[in-house]
C-alpha cells in the first residue's frame, strides 16, 4: 500500500514562484497541492494549465485572499472538510510595491508579514494537537521590531556621510511595558533602565559610531539574551 500523499497548501499560488511550486508538487507522486488564489478566475486558469501540461497533475483550488479573515477561515474549513488535515502551508502571497507612504507601509505589512501570522495561527490550531508553549502576547511587539530593523538598515545605507542610524535593544529592563514590571523583578536577570540609558549615551557620545547602521544590543556589542529562557 503506497503513503498518503501529503497535502501542500501554496497561497499566491497562481502567479510566479508560487505557481512554479504548484506546478512541481502537483507531479511529484508523494503531494496533493492544493493552489491558494485570491481570484478564483485566476486560479481556475493556473490549474487548466497545470492540468494541459501534465495531466493527471494532482492539484486543487482554494480562494484564499490573505488579508480576509473570513476568506482565511472559508479555506480552512474547506481543507480541513476535503483532507481533514494540512501537512505543509507554503506562504508564498507577497506583494512589492515601489512607492512609499504610511498606507503603502500598511498594506505591504498586511500581506508580507501580519498574514502570514494569522493564516499560521488558524492553520497551527487545525493541524497541530498539542504544544507545551503557549503563544506569546508580544509576538506582534517582536515582528514590529523585526520591520524596524530593516527600517534603520535602509535609512542608514540612504543617508550615509550624512547621518548615523542605530537599532538600539536596551535589554531585558524592569519597566511598566506589557505590565511584567513583578515578572521581571522575580526572574532576576532583568536589568535596570539606568544601564539602558547608558547605552543610549554612549551612542550618542559617538563610541558605537563605527556601528552604523547595525543592530546594538545593551551598552555594548557581543552580548545576547538567551532566548529560551526567556520564553
Ligand atoms: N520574484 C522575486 O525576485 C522574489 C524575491 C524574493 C522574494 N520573493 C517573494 O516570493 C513571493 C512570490 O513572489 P513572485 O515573484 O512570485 O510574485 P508575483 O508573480 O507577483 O506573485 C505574487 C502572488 O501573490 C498573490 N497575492 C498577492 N496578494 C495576495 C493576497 N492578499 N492574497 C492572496 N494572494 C495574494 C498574487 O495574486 P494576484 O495574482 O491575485 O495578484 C500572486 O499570485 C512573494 O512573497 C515575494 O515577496 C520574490
Amino acid at each position: 500500500m503506497s503513503a498518503p500523499k501529503a497535502i501542500v497548501l501554496v497561497t499566491g499560488g497562481n502567479n510566479g514562484i508560487g505557481l512554479a511550486a504548484c506546478q512541481l508538487f502537483a507531479t511529484q507522486p508523494n503531494y496533493h497541492c492544493i493552489m491558494g488564489s485570491r481570484s478564483q478566475e485566476k486560479g481556475q486558469k493556473a490549474i487548466s494549465s497545470i492540468q494541459s501540461s501534465t495531466p493527471g497533475a494532482a492539484i486543487s483550488l482554494v480562494q484564499l485572499d490573505v488579508t480576509s479573515d473570513t476568506s482565511i477561515a472559508a479555506a480552512v474549513a474547506e481543507v480541513k472538510a476535503r483532507h481533514g488535515h494540512l501537512d505543509i502551508l507554503i506562504n508564498n502571497a507577497g506583494v512589492c510595491p515601489t512607492d512609499f507612504s504610511r498606507s503603502t507601509l500598511r498594506d505591504c505589512l498586511e500581506t508580507n508579514a501580519i498574514s502570514p501570522a494569522m493564516r499560521w495561527a488558524q492553520s497551527a490550531n487545525a493541524a497541530i494537537r498539542r504544544t507545551k508553549r503557549t503563544a506569546r502576547t508580544t509576538k506582534s511587539t517582536r515582528m514590529s521590531k523585526a520591520a524596524l530593523n530593516m527600517l534603520v538598515a535602509c535609512d542608514a545605507w540612504q543617508y550615509e556621510g550624512k547621518m548615523k542610524v542605530f537599532a538600539y535593544c536596551p535589554g531585558y529592563v524592569i519597566t511598566d511595558l506589557a505590565g511584567q514590571r513583578a515578572e521581571k523583578e522575580k526572574a532576576g536577570f532583568a536589568k535596570s533602565p539606568d544601564g539602558s540609558a547608558r547605552g543610549l549615551l554612549n551612542i550618542a557620545d559617538g563610541k558605537r559610531d563605527g556601528e552604523n547602521g547595525m543592530f546594538l544590543h545593551d551598552e555594548k556589542a557581543g552580548s545576547l539574551y538567551d532566548c529560551l529562557r526567556m520564553n
